[in-house]
């Protein structure tokens, strides 16, 4: 099922317990397949005089296509126009990591990726990373260890450690799992907790 969005940033209430409850997967993709999106984004104007382009990528296994600003990255397209507001901007310099997403099954800097490159490709955020009411692996096991306080960064910690496990094939020690999730900032200092849960999913995982 196809829907075009023309623009219009949008606003939804995210909690850290529906993210990680899976709650959200329905919430945030269900206004893409019913056209709410693409009313609100009925004025969407051409930015500077440039031309916008159209993307067609598949968003948590949804098929979707909007029309974006060639400049914009994938991660204020996810957010504002596509309403996933479940991708974090933290930093949006690509030095915290809180934006991570996968394209290709492959853990991506959203603050740093053009929307307009990901035309063919799937896109995978933290909303698709349950089985619709059964959590991953990898979010279950943030929950059992309390892997989180604030809960800003945990997405993309999540995000970046199911791709270091599924795409990367995880890591054999604490040690190398704080070092290959480095690029992933905890503001909360609950490094020790994300270690635990990192290096008990990715028993179940591997
Ligand atoms: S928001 Fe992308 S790395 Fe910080
Ligand atoms: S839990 Fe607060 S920034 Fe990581």
């Amino acid at each position: 099922m196809n829907q075009e969005h023309d623009a219009g940033p949008g606003r939804s209430g995210v909690s850290r317990r529906n993210f990680l409850g899976g709650g959200l997967v329905a919430a945030a993709v269900t206004p893409l397949l019913t056209g709410q999106a693409e009313a609100k984004a009925a004025a969407a104007p051409t930015v500077d005089g440039v031309a916008q382009v159209t993307v067609r990528a598949a968003v948590n296994g949804s098929p979707v296509t909007v029309r974006v600003d060639p400049r914009a990255t994938l991660l204020d397209t996810l957010r504002e126009r596509l309403d996933l507001k479940g991708t974090k901007k933290g930093c949006d310099r690509g030095q915290c990591g809180a934006c991570t997403v996968h394209v290709d099954g492959r853990r991506v800097l959203s603050c740093l990726t053009l929307a307009a490159t990901t035309t063919g490709r799937e896109v995978t955020t933290i909303e698709g990373l349950a089985d619709g009411d059964r959590l991953h692996p990898m979010q279950q096991a943030f929950v059992e260890h309390d892997g989180l306080q604030c809960g800003f960064c945990t997405p993309g910690q999540i995000m970046s450690a199911v791709a270091m496990v599924d795409d990367e094939g995880g890591a054999d020690s604490d040690d190398e799992i704080r070092e290959r999730m480095s690029g992933n900032i905890c503001r909360c200092s609950a490094y020790p907790r994300i270690v635990d849960a990192i290096r008990d999913a990715q028993q179940v995982m591997r």
